[in-house]
């Protein structure tokens, strides 16, 4: 299937006058504008020529439950009619007491309390201050260290910038943000030479002990990662061995564990919490955001044990807040969500569908060669293009796969999420994350869109003077 969205064609990405759109903001790319949509319905959008894309990738992986859902805009009407804003400091309400409880009950034991803030950064900014004054809170004063994964990413904050592992804006923000200590990501495609993924976890965790010498185990506040990874990885996914070794670890120096979940949390993974699949590793805080408030507000949660909230409330409390935490209109919201996820088994939906598009996606690796792995759990997937699938080598630095396929694939109907981390350095993904309400016949369509894309991607790499294999 090949369609013409010619609406593109009428759009330039720089902008004449004053005002514009967001996208103005990035790197000028006069070739490539993008469509200007203006209404969604299932898993669709539609720009202003009637021109129809799939949501690839479901926006930046949040658009769970896709586009038009009428349980969450009926929730939305009926919420701002009654209440839109009371601040959490000044008065409780019910929209943030439903909305905790439903959370508890399906995120399990350990997971009773729920922090409400505006989205994934600031949920993991929340996080680690939450940790801080837990161990300051207790006495010690000097855990102030993180540890997190290379490559990684935890948000676009000054704060959780250093966290995260993409070394382009560390370098920009290096005297700004707080960067923390690194240990390699597992990755599954990519083992060091000769190493079996079992070696490569065991070098890592070797590293991980010797990183907590270096700095002094008493000093660390907490490890940070992603169960399973975004962009900056490609959907990679971490191991219940990896991260059982990694809480022993923990466990005996007092050391915290903060799940990242902004991504992988809320059902995309074929289980509410992505953690639920790595059980030995069990998390002490998880993150949630994106799908939680499925595009339709945004909304970043932290999920904490009863026993350390209330002991903390007992001791020093946690005293930071923001305007909009806990706002009723996004609790509300994020419920209906919720309810609505739960009621039509999305979650199990994710893991049925999921399996279906990696297989056929992997199907494609056969018509294109640049297809070197599909990887990631239920509805959170990448795929990594690679310019020779016997090496793994990536593309060179003036081609950058996932922004050409990207674009390219506006031509074929479909909108996708990707984009280079790192340079390119642990290679280049493109997320295959559609809605969780996809099924199996649009899987059909949409890996018809992406192959398409992908092959013209080819030619035009062949054009550019790229070898390919
Ligand atoms: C794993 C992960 N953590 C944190 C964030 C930051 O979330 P937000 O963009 O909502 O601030 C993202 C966003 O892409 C993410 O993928």
């Amino acid at each position: 299937m090949s369609l013409h969205h010619n609406a593109l064609e009428t759009h330039d990405s720089s902008w004449p006058g004053p005002g514009g759109p967001q996208d103005i903001f990035a790197k000028e790319d006069p070739d490539w504008p993008l469509p200007r949509i203006v209404r969604g319905d299932d898993i669709y959008l539609f720009d202003e020529a009637g021109n129809r894309f799939i949501d690839f990738s479901s926006g930046p992986v949040a658009s769970n439950l896709g586009h038009n859902n009428r349980r969450v805009i009926e929730a939305i009407k009926e919420q701002a009619e009654k209440l839109c804003f009371a601040q959490s400091r000044v008065a409780r309400t019910n929209e943030n007491i439903d909305l905790a409880d439903a959370l508890a009950q399906v995120a399990g034991p350990g997971y009773e309390r729920a922090f409400f803030v505006s989205g994934g950064s600031e949920a993991i900014d929340t996080a680690v201050k939450f940790s801080r004054q837990w161990a300051y809170a207790r006495g010690e004063l000097n855990r102030t260290r993180m540890v997190s994964l290379m490559p990684s990413y935890h948000g676009g904050l000054i704060s959780t910038l250093g966290l995260g592992g993409d070394e382009v804006p560390i370098e920009v923000f290096r005297d700004m943000t707080v960067v923390s200590e690194k240990i390699d990501a597992p990755l599954t495609y990519r083992p060091p030479e000769g190493m079996t993924q079992e070696e490569n976890e065991d070098r890592i965790l070797a590293d991980f002990a010797e990183t907590l010498d270096r700095v002094g185990p008493e000093k660390v506040l907490a490890f940070i990662f992603e169960p399973v990874g975004g962009v900056a990885s490609g959907a990679n996914v971490l191991s219940n061995r990896f991260l059982k070794s990694i809480r022993q670890t923990c466990n005996a120096h007092g050391i915290l564990m903060i799940a990242d979940e902004v991504m992988a949390g809320a059902g995309r993974t074929g289980s509410f919490l992505a953690s639920a699949h790595t059980p030995d590793g069990k998390p002490d805080l998880v993150v949630l955001a994106k799908g939680i408030g499925a595009g339709y507000t945004p909304l970043g949660i932290m999920l904490a044990p009863a026993s350390m909230v209330d002991e903390l409330a007992r001791l020093t409390g946690y005293p930071y807040g923001h305007t909009a935490a806990a706002n009723p209109l996004s609790c509300a919201i994020g419920l209906a969500a919720l309810q609505e996820t739960l009621e039509r088994d999305l979650i199990g939906n994710a893991a049925r569908v999921g399996a279906y598009l990696q297989q056929q996606l992997m199907g494609l690796a056969d018509e294109c060669p640049v297809i070197g792995d599909v990887r990631g759990r239920g509805l959170l997937l990448g795929t990594e293009i690679v310019a020779d699938p016997v090496t793994k080598r990536s593309f060179s630095g003036e081609i950058s796969a996932p922004d050409r396929i990207r674009r390219i694939a506006f031509d074929h109907g479909l909108t996708i999420y990707g984009r280079r981390t790192n340079n390119g350095r642990f290679g280049d993904a493109l997320m295959s994350s559609p809605p969780l309400i996809t099924t199996m016949e649009q899987v059909d369509e949409m890996v018809a869109g992406f192959g398409a894309a992908v092959k013209d991607f080819m030619d035009e790499a062949v054009r550019l003077g790229a070898k390919i294999g």
